[in-house]
């Protein structure tokens, strides 16, 4: 194990009826006016708006709207949440959704004090560290964003779909009701319970060794969202299931499992954050098809690793190490296949002269990863797998 520092900043209340607890919470801060931050309108149909607001003016919260968030936020929108919010002089900021929301508020909350153009802070010519206080009400669970300090914002002109990350960012409070998520789409949890379970494995994957406190953590975290998820499809408003799977995601991202690793490994986050800016997919149905490719392509380096993820997640163990690693990263894509993700870059409509665009975006981050560190021809035969990713090993 790794030294480690643990600190994470943000005040976390879960549970149902729940957010009406914001309006109290931004009052605390002596904050008296905000931006509020949501998407396209999922949260004027099931309430959360409502629920929002009315907090709000029971604690005497003023408030400015900045709305039309997209899936893969955009550095359009932050650009404008910019402007309202100095024009208004607001003094915090609520963002009401799910990681685009969040991740485009906390741009806003970092823009809000630069003079420069804020994707400075995502190019890496500029490290935030001020920012605007952060307010969130979470409705999806997938990235972890309510409780982390890191925002991913895609440029549309260049297509760059890049990062930043910054203790500045990390929310202040954040609220999550699982019982809000009850609205959401199948295939929105699906994508939510890839992303977690991806985050889960950057970590797990790095390379570190010495760290079985973090290793069972991640393979416990694993298999609740894989049970929570299966629970999920048959009923999606089981309480358990959704608290679980909320749970569960934002521990996959919070610091936790970081604490005494490599860092994580990322590259599949990179290789994937290139196909949702050149296909604007959601991001866990990219991991489903980047993360079983990378798996499959580094596996050597590591593979006692790759048989012990799948005799603890899938309960493969045939006595026959190599193979149950294979077994494993089969048995994770029919998974994958089996709650409806794409697995394949074809199954999104990519071409095979793709591959070209996509190495041509991601190698703008290379070299890349920790367990193998990928160049450009790595990356080439990533994409590669991941375009027709078939189920190769019959069980
Ligand atoms: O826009 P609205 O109308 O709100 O609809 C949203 C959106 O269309 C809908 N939705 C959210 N909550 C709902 C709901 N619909 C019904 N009922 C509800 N309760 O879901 C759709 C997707 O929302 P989005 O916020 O895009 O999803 P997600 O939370 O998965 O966020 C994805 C973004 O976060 C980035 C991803 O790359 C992507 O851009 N990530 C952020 C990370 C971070 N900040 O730490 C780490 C991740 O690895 C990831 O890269
Ligand atoms: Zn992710």
């Amino acid at each position: 194990m790794k030294n480690f520092v643990f600190h994470n900043a943000t005040k976390l209340i879960f549970g149902e009826g729940t957010i009406s607890k914001i309006g109290e919470e931004i009052k605390k801060e002596g904050i008296k006016k905000v931006l509020l931050h949501y998407g396209g309108g999922s949260i004027k149909k099931n309430g959360v708006y409502e629920q929002v607001i009315n907090s709000l003016k029971e604690n005497n919260i003023e408030w400015v709207e900045v709305s039309g968030v997209k899936p893969n936020p955009r550095l359009s929108k932050v650009y404008e949440g910019i402007k309202v919010a100095k024009d208004n002089n607001v003094e915090g900021i609520l963002a009401v959704g799910g990681g685009s929301v969040i991740d485009s508020a906390k741009a806003i909350a970092g823009g809000y004090y630069y003079d420069g153009d804020i994707w400075d802070a995502y190019s890496g010519k500029y490290a935030i560290s001020k920012a605007l206080p952060l307010f969130t009400v979470l409705t999806l669970s997938a990235t972890g964003s309510e409780m982390n300090g890191n925002s991913v914002i895609t440029k549309e002109e260049t297509k760059q779909k890049w990062s930043t990350s910054s203790k500045a960012l990390y929310p202040k409070v954040s609220i999550i009701d699982p019982t809000v998520q009850y609205t959401l789409p199948t295939n929105q949890t699906v994508n939510g319970a890839v992303d977690a379970i991806s985050h889960v494995m950057e970590f797990y994957f790095d390379g570190t060794s010495g760290n079985e406190i973090q290793s069972q953590l991640a393979e416990g975290i694993i298999r609740t969202v894989i049970n929570s998820t299966e629970i999920l499809l048959e009923n999606p408003k089981d309480y358990d299931a959704r608290s679980n799977l909320a749970w569960s995601a934002t521990l996959a991202l919070n610091g936790l499992l970081g604490a005494g690793s490599s860092g994580g490994d990322w590259a599949s986050h990179a290789l994937e954050h290139s196909v949702s800016a050149l296909f604007d997919i959601a991001h866990g149905a990219g991991l489903a098809i980047i993360f079983p490719a990378w798996l499959e392509y580094v596996k050597n380096e590591n593979i006692d690793r790759f048989d012990r993820f799948a005799k603890e997640i899938f309960s493969i163990d045939t006595g026959n190490p190599g193979i149950d690693a294979n077994l494993g990263i089969q048995a994770l894509k029919e998974w994958y296949k089996k709650i409806g993700q794409p697995i394949s870059l074809k199954e999104i409509g990519a071409k095979e002269e793709d591959i070209e665009r996509l190495v041509e975006n991601a190698v703008q981050m290379s070299p890349m990863g920790k367990l193998k560190k990928l160049e450009e021809k790595d990356i080439r035969e990533i994409y590669k797998i991941a375009y027709e990713n078939k189920l190769l090993f019959a069980r």
